[in-house]
C-alpha cells in the first residue's frame, strides 16, 4: 500500500521537467521506485539520454523537492543513466511510436476483450466516468471504429466542433469524449481496411484537442486486429484492461487477448470480471449466476491481475441505452462502487506498470 509520504513524493516528481522538455519525469517512465520508509524517502531512477548533466539536474530538483516535504526525515534519490540507442534505431522508434499524437497524456488504457458483446464498452464508459470521479483527468476515445458505442452510451448525437485544425471533444461527466460515431452515419455501414483503420486513429489521437488527460481510456473493437495493432504502435500504452465473463468458455478468450497485447509490448494491467453477480432490483441482494471465484481463477492461470468484478444488472443496459452511465445514473449504487474500486485498481496498476522509458536525445 502507498503511504501519503509516497504519494507526496510521487506528485513532486510529477511536477519536474526533463530540461528543455515540457513532459515530467513521471509520464517520460524515468522513476522506477519510490519508498518512503517511517520517513526515509527513497527514489530510484532511470533516465534516458545523452545529456548526463541534464539528468544530474533532475536527480538536484528532486531532491531538494523530497527533503521539503513535511515528513521526509532523509533522500536518497538514485541514478542510472542509460544511453539511448543510435540515431537511426531511434528515429525508427519515433515513426513507429509518435508520442507527440498526443503529448500531453500520461496513461492510455485500452480496454479490451476476447470476443464482443462482453460488456466492454460499458465497462470502458463507466471506467472513465468513475477515474474523472477520482479526480483524475480523463478522457475516452471510443477506437471501436467497427461499432462506435460512445455516442449512444453518453446520449450525444451532434457532430464536435472544430476549431482552427483541430477537433474539440465533447465533454460528459468530467470526461471528454471523441468517436468516429460521431463523424459517421450510425446506419451506414463501414468497412474498414487496415490502411484506414490507420488513419481514423491517427486523427482520433492527433487531430482530437485532447489537452493535459492523467488517464486516456481507450475502448478497441473486440477480439485482435489492425486497430489494436495500429494504437500499440503508434502510442506508448500503460496497459491492457481485458473484460471477460464468469462462464468457463469465456477463459479461451480472454487468453487471446492477453497474448495479444503482451506480443505488442504493452502490458495488461489485468482482467475484470463482467456481468459477475446478479443483484436483485427488488430486494438489492447479490446472487452468482455462474461459478463464483471465477475471475480470480482466470487473473492467475492467464499469470495477471484480478481487477475487480462487475454485477449483472438490467440498470446498467438501461444506463446505456439512455446516454447516462450507470455510476452517474446511481452513484451510491452497488455498481458505481464496484467500478469505483476498479478505477483505482486500474490507476494503481498503470502507475506501477509505467510506461517504457523513451528517449530524450
Ligand atoms: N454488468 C452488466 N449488466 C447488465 N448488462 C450489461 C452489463 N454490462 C454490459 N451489459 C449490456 O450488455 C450489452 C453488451 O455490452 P457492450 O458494453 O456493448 O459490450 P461490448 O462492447 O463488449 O460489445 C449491452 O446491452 C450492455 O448494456
Ligand atoms: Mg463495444
Amino acid at each position: 500500500m502507498a503511504n501519503s509520504l509516497e504519494s507526496a513524493v510521487w506528485d513532486v516528481l510529477r511536477g519536474i521537467r526533463f530540461p528543455g522538455m515540457s513532459r515530467d519525469i513521471v509520464s517520460f517512465g524515468f522513476v522506477d521506485k519510490v519508498s518512503a520508509d517511517g520517513g526515509a524517502v527513497r527514489v530510484a531512477l532511470t533516465i534516458v539520454t545523452q545529456n548526463a548533466e541534464a539528468a544530474r539536474q533532475v536527480r538536484q530538483q528532486a531532491e531538494s523537492a523530497i527533503a521539503a516535504l513535511p515528513g521526509a526525515r532523509s533522500v536518497d534519490v538514485e541514478l542510472k543513466l542509460s544511453v539511448p540507442p543510435p540515431r537511426q534505431e531511434a528515429a525508427q522508434q519515433a515513426i513507429a511510436r509518435d508520442p507527440r499524437l498526443i503529448p500531453e497524456v500520461t496513461h492510455v488504457v485500452a480496454v479490451a476483450s476476447g470476443k464482443g458483446g462482453v460488456g466492454k464498452s460499458t465497462v470502458a464508459a463507466n471506467l472513465a466516468v468513475a477515474l474523472a470521479r477520482l479526480g483524475y483527468r480523463t478522457g475516452l476515445l471510443d477506437a471501436d471504429i467497427y461499432g462506435p458505442s460512445v455516442p449512444t452510451m453518453f446520449g450525444i448525437h451532434e457532430r464536435p466542433r472544430v476549431v482552427g485544425e483541430r477537433v474539440v471533444p465533447f465533454e460528459r461527466y468530467g470526461v471528454k469524449l471523441m468517436s468516429l460515431g460521431f463523424v459517421v452515419d450510425a446506419d451506414q455501414p463501414v468497412i474498414w481496411r487496415g490502411p484506414m483503420v490507420m488513419k481514423a486513429l491517427e486523427q482520433l489521437l492527433g487531430d482530437v484537442d485532447w489537452g493535459a488527460l492523467d488517464f486516456l481510456v481507450a475502448d478497441f473493437p473486440p477480439g485482435t486486429g489492425d486497430a489494436q495493432l495500429t494504437m500499440a504502435q503508434k502510442i506508448p500504452m500503460a496497459g491492457a484492461v481485458v473484460v471477460t465473463t464468469p462462464q468457463d468458455v469465456a477463459l479461451i478468450d480472454a487468453r487471446k487477448g492477453l497474448a495479444m497485447f503482451r506480443k505488442l509490448n504493452v502490458p495488461v494491467l489485468g482482467i475484470v470480471e463482467n456481468m459477475a453477480t446478479f443483484v436483485c432490483p427488488h430486494c438489492g441482494e447479490t446472487t452468482d449466476v455462474f461459478k463464483r471465484g471465477g475471475g480470480e481463477r482466470t487473473a492467475k492461470e492467464l499469470e495477471t491481475e484480478f481487477l475487480g468484478r462487475i454485477p449483472l444488472d438490467g440498470a446498467i443496459v438501461e444506463g446505456g441505452d439512455v446516454g447516462v452511465p450507470i455510476v452517474v445514473g446511481q452513484p451510491d449504487g452497488p455498481h458505481a462502487k464496484a467500478f469505483a474500486a476498479l478505477a483505482e485498481a486500474v490507476a494503481a496498476a498503470a502507475d506501477r506498470h509505467t510506461r517504457q522509458p523513451m528517449s530524450i536525445v
